[in-house]
């Protein structure tokens, strides 16, 4: 029996592309684990009205993490239409697997890695080394929303002058969700000698749901005195980042804006082609690219592999498979620094499997 069972979920979109490009890399590896396909994805909401399976959930459940390609997400009409004519009307509503995944698993630490590598021309500048810690479970992505003010809504002070028709999302952060993602960036400095640690809200204007947050970020903070511990506001953080990225280490903050906030920093390393994603919880974890499912570019094998293959390797870390986790960045970083196979986005021609060709090559 391998000695890792992993559900591997490609998705769709360039979904498999990347998938395919990651196994070619583990294989080399010499990885002793056990790949279990589960399905998921737009094909599935299509035919079955959902895009995660209650049985991929069941297969999840009996193996050591998850890997994760991508997965075509589209508005409400658009889904709706797509929906099997005898599943429509039958009250099933689109939600975002990897959302679910993350609530339903309780994978509460998104880990977001952006280093530039040496010779990479997309490089915004080149040192920069950035992690971000986003929570993963609560604020803006709790899918409490209405699209009229709910009833009962007006007996809430402060809402009287609210129009009738007005859609309303909710954003919730407890204590304790703010507490434990805080930690785990602080953990994560103290392993990984890092300095400092900033945690970026917007208390100002969301004066309860990131006053919640930066009281458990600077009660945390107290417990780690060797690490520098500041704050900064979501707005003058994307000025800031840009302006000098060399200021910052890591980052924490609550859900969307560790969305918004990582895709910035991905941009500054390469874009999106070069994020990676850990969705890490107590005893599980799902990796992926941060990317989408570009689903123009689907089955062309053409996008940029090494965002997924990064989250391989944060996946080996994560499993303990250190040593293998060390020389597949280190194989990474070889390529990019040769810069004579390189994907469309880096302005080469080579293919998304020649790329993963190449960092196999150097292993
Ligand atoms: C991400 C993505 C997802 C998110 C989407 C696909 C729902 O943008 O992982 O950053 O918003 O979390
Ligand atoms: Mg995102």
């Amino acid at each position: 029996m391998a000695k890792y069972r992993i559900a591997w979920l490609p998705g769709d979109g360039v979904g498999k592309d990347v998938t395919d490009a990651a196994r070619i890399v583990l294989d080399d590896l010499g990885v002793d684990a056990e790949y279990i396909h589960g399905d998921i994805g737009w094909e599935f909401w299509c035919t079955e009205g959902d895009p995660l399976p209650q049985r991929t959930l069941d297969m999840m459940a009996e193996t050591d993490c998850a890997f994760f390609g991508a997965i075509t997400s589209k508005g409400k009409d658009v889904a709706d239409k797509e929906l099997a004519p005898e599943l429509q009307d039958k009250g099933y509503s689109y939600r975002s697997p990897i959302v679910r995944m993350r609530q339903l698993l309780d994978l509460y630490v998104c880990l977001r890695p952006c280093k530039a590598y040496p010779g990479n021309p997309l490089n915004y500048k080149d040192g920069i080394d950035l992690v971000v810690f986003r929570e993963n479970t609560q604020g803006m992505y709790i899918g409490v929303e209405y699209a009229r003010v709910p009833e009962g809504f007006y007996a809430v002070k402060g809402t009287e002058k609210l129009p009738r028709d007005a859609a309303i999302s909710f954003r919730a952060i407890t204590p304790g969700g703010s507490e434990r993602i805080v930690r785990s960036a602080f953990d994560y400095a103290v392993k990984h000698n890092r300095k400092k640690v900033t945690a970026v809200h917007k208390a100002n204007v969301l004066r309860q749901t990131d006053g919640v947050f930066m009281e458990a970020a600077r009660k945390v903070a107290a417990d780690y005195p060797g690490i520098d511990f500041d704050n900064a506001n979501i707005d003058a953080m994307g000025m800031w980042l840009l302006k000098n990225p060399f200021n910052y280490d890591v980052i924490v903050t609550t859900n969307l804006f560790g969305d918004i906030i990582s895709d910035l920093c991905a941009q500054m390393v390469g874009g999106l082609g070069f994020g990676c994603s850990g969705n890490i919880g107590k005893d599980y974890a799902v990796f992926e690219p941060t990317h989408g499912s570009a689903p123009k570019y689907a089955g062309q094998y053409k996008v940029n592999p090494i965002a997924t293959i990064l989250a391989a390797k944060m996946m080996l870390d994560w499993l303990g498979e250190t040593d293998k986790a060390t020389q597949l960045e280190e194989a990474v970083a070889a390529v990019i620094a040769e810069g004579k196979v390189r994907t469309y986005d880096m302005g080469g021609e080579s293919s998304t499997l020649e790329l993963a060709r190449a960092i196999a090559d150097k292993l």
